[in-house]
């Protein structure tokens, strides 16, 4: 099979792309490489013969054309996108041209495509996107794929947006279509400008960990391997025009997730006062999402699906990551608005 993955060159879609290179897939990664990619992430596969990486936008309708022209994928996966609430709230502009925008020109491209090949019912378009379009939950209650679309970010709207979009392809023009819905990842290659990362450097150098509010927000957190493993799931064994609701059944408020980090660095890199000291609590974000919980139980009894790691494994691999990869993290620090407070006012 050949994979045309989006947006290759960031967090989570580099996690699919160094397993399914590692699979024996051909993949072509088409990435614009903006402010949030990092080729090194991609390093470990860059050499293989299975992979191929395109420098390309998919605002740029006519580059995409010429990639699925050159490489006449099988099955495509649409991780690109603007993804970070913060930047949403500063400049929801970019969010709107590659989330709404990029990914209306993705489905004409694989539309164009899948027409010209045939219309082959066994072509995926594979989209995957956020539990944050379901809005926020109270302290009771899942997300599933029922669930009504309700999101309060410029982020969330983007990719509210697109999964109609990708929606009404199915249905309009009968592309064979999967979405997805995950909650919170984490793990190597996060971007320094997340939470997990942001508390694992500070906390490193000592410096204040800022948690938004008073760190009450419920997120389920999920290891980004795991992620990557259902996406690859989903795409094999998920059934045509159907959503998946992905996630680790792994409930944190942020304060307790980010003194579980403390405590492993407490563990691992031990100093004369715990790390929890730094905690400092900032001004909240505007319309922050109280929680966020996903009820997985489609995806685990249809496609057998489970994570393989808890929350507290997964953290700790996380902790290590950093502390070896020192090379990866460093540069990434001088990118714009990283190591900036971002979207605090509306
Ligand atoms: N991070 C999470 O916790 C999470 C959870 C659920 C869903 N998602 C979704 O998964 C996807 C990947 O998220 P991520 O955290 O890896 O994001 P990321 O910000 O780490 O990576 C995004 C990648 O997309 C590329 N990109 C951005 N705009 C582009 C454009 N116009 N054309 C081509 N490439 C472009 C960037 O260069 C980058 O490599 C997103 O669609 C996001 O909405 C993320």
């Amino acid at each position: 099979m050949k994979l045309l993955v989006t947006g290759g060159a960031g967090f989570i879609g580099s996690a699919v792309i160094r397993q399914a290179v590692r699979a024996g897939l051909d993949v072509v990664n088409l990435d614009a490489l903006t402010y949030a990619a990092c080729e090194a992430n991609v390093a470990e596969v860059a050499d293989a013969p299975n992979y191929a990486f395109v420098h390309a936008d998919i605002t740029d309708r006519p580059a995409l054309d010429r990639a699925f022209a050159e490489h006449a994928p099988d099955a495509v996966m649409h991780l690109a996108a603007e993804s970070h609430v913060d930047r949403s709230i500063d400049g929801p502009g970019a969010f709107v041209a590659t989330n709404v925008t990029g990914t209306y020109n993705l489905l004409e491209a694989a539309r164009a495509h899948w027409v010209q090949a045939g219309r082959p019912d066994t072509f995926r378009f594979h989209h995957i996107s956020t539990d944050e379009v379901f809005g926020s939950l109270g302290s009771e209650g899942q997300f599933t794929e029922t669930t009504p679309y309700d999101p309060r970010s410029p982020y969330s709207a983007t990719k509210a947006a697109s999964d109609h979009l990708v929606r009404a392809w199915h249905e309009t023009y009968g592309l064979p279509v999967l979405l997805t819905n995950c909650s919170n990842n984490y793990g190597p290659f996060h971007f320094p400008e997340k939470l997990v990362p942001v508390v694992i450097l500070n906390a490193m150098h000592g410096r204040p960990i800022p948690v938004y509010g008073q760190g009450l927000n419920v997120r389920d957190w999920l290891y980004v391997e795991d992620h990557a493993d259902a996406l690859l799931t989903v795409l094999r064994r998920g059934k045509v025009g159907r959503s998946y609701a992905i996630g680790g059944e792994n409930e944190a408020r942020n304060i307790d997730l980010v003194r579980t980090i403390c405590g492993i660095l407490d563990d691992l890199r031990p100093e004369a006062a715990p790390h929890d000291r730094l905690i400092e609590f900032v001004t909240d974000r505007p319309g922050h999402d109280a929680r966020y919980a996903i009820d997985p139980s489609r995806i685990r009894d249809e496609l057998g699906w489970r994570p393989s790691v808890t929350l507290e494994e997964g953290l700790e691999r996380t902790v290590r990551w950093y502390l070896d990869r020192e090379d990866w993290w460093r540069p990434l620090l001088d990118r714009s608005g990283v190591g900036e407070r971002l979207g605090k006012t509306a």
